[in-house]
């Protein structure tokens, strides 16, 4: 007598061969490519490899990883690239462009897989950082670190291929707040514009570099606005723990200014989509109420030297103060925000709703069109 299992063949095969249609029919549901661009928020260790003391190679970075390594992110652990990342299934951001050039063998081997270009410090403006920090890689570079990945795939995949595969990656972009510093600072004598000049030089800068990376065939662009600077221990360790407001504005002038550009350009260029990131509203409104995020000290860094934690980097060499629970710091160090809290504001940007992420979150600018 025939089993009941064997009754159940043709069920099985039928279930077989229709799930792989629907991963046929919904080819575009695998992760995206990640091309990856910014500042210290995003950085995966390109400075590691640069004359700069926007640096995070040594402890107590990553002092979350299993073991224990600090990779050159700004973090205790994973920071907003590789969250981002994880949200689409990856273990975490791709390499930084540096390694990869290192070692032209594992360029062709990796490349296909994504690749980071983002360089702690940097900003829009090609002067923005350098007198700081010392080198960086400035936002225009990257682009044309990009613009010779690009090359590559083509050499790879044939020119039609090739820009098929460019048009369906992600492009995810988180610049601006050392634009900010930078002024504030008056570093490069950049306080003889107004702030309103300053911005629209930015915002011009920001249009010409992500225009060309359209014009190198990126069509999906994820961009993260600036958060609120005026609030982070670095700065609000200078003004008595408190906010500094005009900061706060002027990353509010950020966000409306770069929201008008693209805009602009989706109006202007054909098939050029879009997701922008309100960090500046995550962040407003998770300061507002910490707890219902998980989170308790929002003021103080988790690491860092004296009022705040905010007046120097986490430098255990430097006999830097660590906190013990990490879950419950908005921020790391002096500028930037724990695992956890990239964690969140991963979680929103992919599948947040438009009081945060508009016009489409990055999960529907990855899969839905
Ligand atoms: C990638 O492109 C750069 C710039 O054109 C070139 O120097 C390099 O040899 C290329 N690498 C590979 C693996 O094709
Ligand atoms: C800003 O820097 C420039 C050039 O270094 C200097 O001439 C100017 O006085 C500075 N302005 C302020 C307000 O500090």
């Amino acid at each position: 007598m025939a089993s009941f299992a064997s009754n159940n063949y043709p069920l099985v095969f039928f279930f077989v061969l229709f799930s792989l249609a629907m991963r046929l029919a919904h080819g575009t549901n695998y992760a995206p490519t990640l091309f990856i661009f910014g500042d210290s928020t995003f950085d995966v260790g390109t400075n590691n490899f640069l004359n700069s003391k926007a640096k995070a190679n040594f402890p107590y970075n990553g002092i979350d990883f299993y073991p224990p390594f600090p990779t050159g992110r700004f973090s205790n652990g994973f920071n907003t690239a590789d969250q981002i990342a994880r949200q689409f299934g990856y273990k975490q951001s791709p390499p930084p462009f540096l390694t990869l050039e290192k070692d032209q063998y594992s360029l062709k081997k990796n490349i296909l897989k994504g690749v980071n270009f983002a360089s702690g410090g940097s900003g829009i403006l090609r002067e923005t950082g350098h007198s700081e920090w010392g080198e960086v890689v400035f936002f225009e570079r990257q682009v044309e670190q990009f613009a010779s990945v690009g090359g590559n795939i083509s050499e790879m995949l044939g020119h039609a291929q090739a820009a098929k595969f460019v048009s369906k990656a992600l492009f995810l972009i988180s610049v601006g707040s050392n634009d900010i510093f930078d002024y504030a600072r008056n570093d490069s004598g950049s306080i003889h514009l107004g702030a309103e000049e300053y911005l629209a030089v930015v915002q011009l800068t920001y249009y010409s570099h992500i225009k060309k990376l359209y014009e190198l065939g990126a069509r999906k662009f994820g961009i993260i606005s600036v958060a609120t600077v005026g609030c982070c221990p670095a700065v609000s360790s200078l003004n008595g723990g408190k906010c500094v407001e005009p900061l706060n504005d002027f990353a509010v002038a950020f966000y409306l200014a770069t929201q008008a550009l693209l805009q602009k350009l989706s109006s202007e260029l054909k098939g050029f989509k879009y997701s922008l990131g309100n960090s500046f509203e995550m962040t407003s409104t998770l300061l507002k109420s910490p707890s219902s995020f998980g989170l308790k000290y929002t003021q103080s860094a988790c690491c860092g030297i004296g009022y705040l934690n905010g007046q120097g980097g986490c430098i255990k060499a430097q006999n830097a103060n660590l906190c013990t629970n990490r879950n419950e710091f908005l921020f790391w160090d002096w500028f930037h925000p724990t695992e956890i809290a990239s964690l969140l504001a991963a979680k929103t940007l992919f599948e947040g709703d438009k009081e945060f992420v508009t016009p489409v979150n990055l999960r529907q600018l990855a899969y839905s069109y």
